[in-house]
């Protein structure tokens, strides 16, 4: 395991305690209830950790909220699969499925 992925477990694990939702039960692929924190809206506050937030992303970063959903998703493929280059974006890509990039752009999108 590598230590990007093990940062990653730790601050999903974090965030799991901090909103009291076992890790499991938010990656599940289940319809969500009113309230329940999503698959896509978990993943989405993974790239808050750099991308910042819809009212405050850094200004080194680029922002990835409000844009089109179809064209965010074209873009997290091409990180994936390095037909954009990247210094660590396509690597993050590449830990998801194209499925989960989808409903994380639909997600993002809709700021
Ligand atoms: C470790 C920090 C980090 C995390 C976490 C992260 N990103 Fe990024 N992202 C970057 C950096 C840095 C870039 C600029 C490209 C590069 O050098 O990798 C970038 C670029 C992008 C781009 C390309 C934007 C453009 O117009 O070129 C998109 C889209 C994107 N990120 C989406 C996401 C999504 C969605 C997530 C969550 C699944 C995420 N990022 C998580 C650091 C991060």
């Amino acid at each position: 395991m590598s230590r990007i992925s093990l940062a990653g477990a730790a601050f999903a694990l974090a965030l799991a305690a901090q909103f009291g939702f076992a890790p499991q039960a938010a990656m599940a692929q289940q319809a969500p209830k009113p309230g329940e924190l999503t698959e896509a809206a978990f993943t989405a506050q993974t790239c808050a950790l750099c991308h910042g937030t819809p009212s405050q992303t850094p200004p080194t970063m680029p922002l990835i909220y409000g844009s089109n959903a179809d064209q965010l998703y074209t873009t997290l493929l091409d990180l994936k699969a390095n037909r954009r280059p990247s210094t660590i974006m396509g690597r993050i890509a590449r830990g998801f499925t194209d499925d989960q990039l989808k409903a994380v752009a639909d997600y993002l999108a809709r700021y």
